[in-house]
C-alpha cells in the first residue's frame, strides 16, 4: 500500500457552480475526471488543515490528524466514485475517513457528521434534485469544517488547482466492505463505515419535542412523506415510522434507487405528482411532504393546499418558538434575493434582522457561524437553520409537524392565519430550460444595459421604483459577489427577478421570479395576480423575442 503519483492531464471545466461540480454522469466516468477534481480539493484543503492558505507542498503529514467524511445520495455511480475517493484519501494521508454505510449520506446528514465529529470536511456525491443514471447527472460537492458548502474563495481555489493539475495520488486497492459498519485500517489511515442515520437522528431528537410528535401520531394524525426514491427514504422510515410511531406506509417511494425510478427527484408540484394527487383527493392526510434526491429540499402540502417555500419559511419563523431548539427566539433570518419577501415582514414584527443573500446555500454559512442568523431559506424549496450548514428537508417536515401540534390547526388554517396578520406574497418561478447559452447571455447583457435608465419608467403600466443587478457584500468577511441577478421593484410591493441558473448541466436555464403583494389577501389565485407581472417581465427581458420561447418549461 504505497501511494502512487499518477500523471494526469488537467480538465478545464471543473469550476464548481451554485452547489458543487455537476456534470453528466459519463463526464464523471471518464478516466481521471473525478480523481483530478478530488486531488484539487485535497490540494486546497491541505492549506486549511495546516492552518494556512492553499498549499503546493507535498502531502507530508498535513492530513495525519484530519478526518474526511464521504457519502452520497445513492445515485448511479455513487459506489464507484466512493471507492475512487477512498483510495485518493488514503494516498493523501488522511488519518481518518468516515464513510456512510453503502456509501450513503444525505446532504444534511453529511453536515451533521462533519460538525458533530469535528471533521476537516466532507465530499458529498450528489447532483441533488437532478435525475440519476448513466445518461443523467452526477455531482460532487466539498463541504468544509463548519459542515457547509465550501465558500467561493475555496471553490475558486479548487478550480484554479484543477486547471494546473499534473498528477494525483492514489493507492492500488482499498479493501473496505462498505456494507458493514466498523473500522478498517489501511496503512496509517482508519476507514470507519458509519450508520448514515445515527448522527442526524440524534440531532433531530435534540431539536424537536419527539414526545409531543409521537402523541400526534398516536392520536391518529396522518402524514404522507414522499422520498421520491431518493436518499431520505431510510431516514424518514427511522424517524417517522420507527421512532415517532407513524404507521408503516407513511413513507412512500421510500426505497432509494440509482435512477430515482426514472423521475426527477425534485419536490415540487410538477415532479412530486403522485403526492400532489394524493393530497388533492378526498380524505387526504393532514400533511403531505416530499424531499429531493439528497434530502436537503422540501415540499409542504396540506389537504388540497400548497405552501409556497417563501410562505413556509415565513410561517416557520413566525411559529419557531414552539420548537424546543428555538424556544429562546431567533437571532435573525436570511433568504436568498429571489425568495419572496414574506419572511421579511415576520422579521420586522419580531424585531430581528433579515439578510438578503445571493442564490445558493453557501452564503448563509458565514451569517450562521457569526451568530447573526438562525433560520434561512430559498424559494427553491430549501429551508434550514443553524443546527447545520445545509438546508434540511426532513427538519422542515418536523418543523411543520411541531407547528400543527402546537397550534392544533391544519396546514391551510396556519397559513391563512399568517396571511391575515402579514398580508400575502403571491409568488411563482418560471424556468426556461435548455436555452442556447449565447442567447441567454445576450438577453441578460441587454437588460443589464437598460437598468440605469429603468427607474421612473414603467413596465406593463407599473411604475419601476428600483432596478439593479444584485450585488452582495458579506457582512462578516466583506467578500463581494456581483452580478447575482436582475431585480426590479415595482409599485405596490411587486418584484421581478431574473437570473441564469448555476446548476444546470445542459444548455442555459433562465429563471424568472414573480412576486405580487396583497395586504388583504382575497381568494385570488396566484396566476391571476401574477399575469400582469409576467407581461411586465416579457417587456423587460423579451423571452419571446430573444429566446424564442412562448412559455416557461416549468412553473413552480
Ligand atoms: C438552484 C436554486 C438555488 C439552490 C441550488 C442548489 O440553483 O435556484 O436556490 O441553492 O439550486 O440546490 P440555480 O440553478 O438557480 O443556480
Ligand atoms: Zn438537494
Amino acid at each position: 500500500m504505497s501511494p502512487r503519483e499518477v500523471p494526469t492531464t488537467a480538465f478545464t471545466d471543473q469550476r464548481p457552480g451554485t452547489s458543487g461540480l455537476r456534470k453528466k454522469t459519463r463526464v464523471f466516468m471518464q478516466p481521471g475526471y473525478l480523481e483530478n477534481f478530488v486531488q484539487s480539493v485535497f490540494n486546497v484543503a491541505r492549506g486549511d488543515a495546516a492552518g494556512a492558505g492553499p498549499a503546493r507542498t507535498p502531502p507530508g503529514d498535513a492530513f495525519r490528524a484530519a478526518t474526511l467524511v464521504v457519502g452520497g445520495d445513492g445515485r448511479y455511480h455513487n459506489r464507484e466514485a466512493t471507492a475512487i475517493i477512498l483510495k485518493l484519501a488514503v494516498a493523501n494521508g488522511f488519518g481518518r475517513i468516515l464513510v456512510g454505510k453503502g456509501g450513503i449520506l444525505s446532504t444534511p446528514a453529511m453536515s451533521a457528521v462533519i460538525r458533530r465529529r469535528g471533521a476537516l470536511g466532507g465530499l458529498v456525491l450528489t447532483a441533488s434534485h437532478n435525475p440519476g443514471g448513466p445518461d443523467a447527472d452526477f455531482g460532487i460537492k466539498y463541504n468544509v469544517k463548519n459542515g457547509g458548502p465550501a465558500p467561493e474563495s475555496v471553490t475558486e481555489g479548487i478550480y484554479r488547482e484543477s486547471r494546473g493539475l499534473r498528477s494525483y495520488l492514489t493507492i492500488d486497492r482499498a479493501e473496505v466492505d462498505l456494507d458493514r459498519e466498523g473500522p478498517t485500517r489501511i496503512g496509517a489511515t482508519e476507514i470507519l463505515v458509519i450508520d448514515p442515520l445515527a448522527d442526524y437522528t440524534t440531532l433531530m431528537e435534540e431539536l424537536f419535542d419527539f414526545r409531543a410528535l409521537r402523541g400526534l401520531f398516536t392520536g391518529g394524525f396522518h402524514l404522507a412523506f414522499d422520498a421520491m426514491h431518493g436518499v431520505t427514504g431510510p431516514y424518514a422510515r427511522r424517524i417517522f415510522e420507527e421512532i415517532l410511531g407513524a404507521p408503516e406506509g407513511t413513507v412512500i417511494h421510500g426505497v432509494p434507487l440509482e435512477d430515482f425510478g426514472g423521475h426527477h427527484p425534485d419536490p415540487n408540484l410538477t415532479h412530486a405528482a403522485d403526492l400532489v394527487l394524493l393530497m388533492a383527493a378526498p380524505g387526504a392526510p393532514g400533511l403531505g411532504a416530499a424531499c429531493d434526491g439528497d434530502g436537503d429540499r422540501n415540499l409542504i402540502l396540506g389537504p388540497g393546499f400548497f405552501v409556497t417555500p417563501g410562505d413556509s419559511l415565513a410561517v416557520i419563523a413566525e411559529q419557531a418558538a414552539c420548537i424546543p431548539g428555538y424556544s429562546k427566539g431567533l437571532r435573525g433570518v436570511a433568504r436568498s434575493m429571489p425568495t419572496s419577501t414574506a419572511v421579511d415582514r415576520v422579521a420586522a414584527a419580531l424585531k430581528i434582522p433579515c439578510y438578503e443573500t445571493p442564490t445558493g446555500w453557501k452564503f448563509f454559512g458565514n451569517l450562521m457561524d457569526a451568530g447573526l442568523c438562525t433560520l434561512c431559506g430559498e424559494e427553491s424549496f430549501g429551508t434550514g437553520s443553524d443546527h447545520l450548514r445545509e438546508k434540511d428537508g426532513l427538519w422542515a417536515v418536523l418543523c411543520w409537524l411541531s407547528i400543527l401540534v402546537s397550534r392544533g390547526e391544519g396546514v391551510e388554517q396556519v397559513v391563512r392565519g399568517h396571511w391575515r396578520r402579514f398580508g400575502r406574497s403571491y409568488y411563482q418561478r418560471h424556468d426556461y430550460e435548455g436555452l442556447d447559452p449565447a442567447a441567454a447571455d445576450s438577453m441578460i447583457a441587454a437588460v443589464r444595459g437598460r437598468l440605469p435608465s429603468l427607474q421612473g419608467t414603467s413596465l406593463n403600466g407599473m411604475a419601476v421604483l428600483h432596478a439593479e443587478d444584485f450585488s452582495y457584500t458579506d457582512p462578516v468577511d466583506g467578500a463581494t459577489s456581483g452580478r447575482q441577478g436582475i431585480r426590479v421593484l415595482l409599485e405596490g410591493g411587486s418584484r421581478l427577478v431574473g437570473r441564469l441558473s448555476g446548476t444546470g448541466t445542459e444548455g442555459a436555464i433562465f429563471r424568472l421570479y414573480l412576486e405580487g403583494y396583497r395586504r388583504e389577501p382575497d381568494a385570488a389565485v396566484a396566476g391571476a395576480v401574477l399575469a400582469p407581472l409576467e407581461a411586465a417581465a416579457e417587456d423587460l427581458f423579451g423571452m419571446r423575442r430573444r429566446l424564442g420561447r412562448d412559455r416557461a418549461t416549468l412553473v413552480t
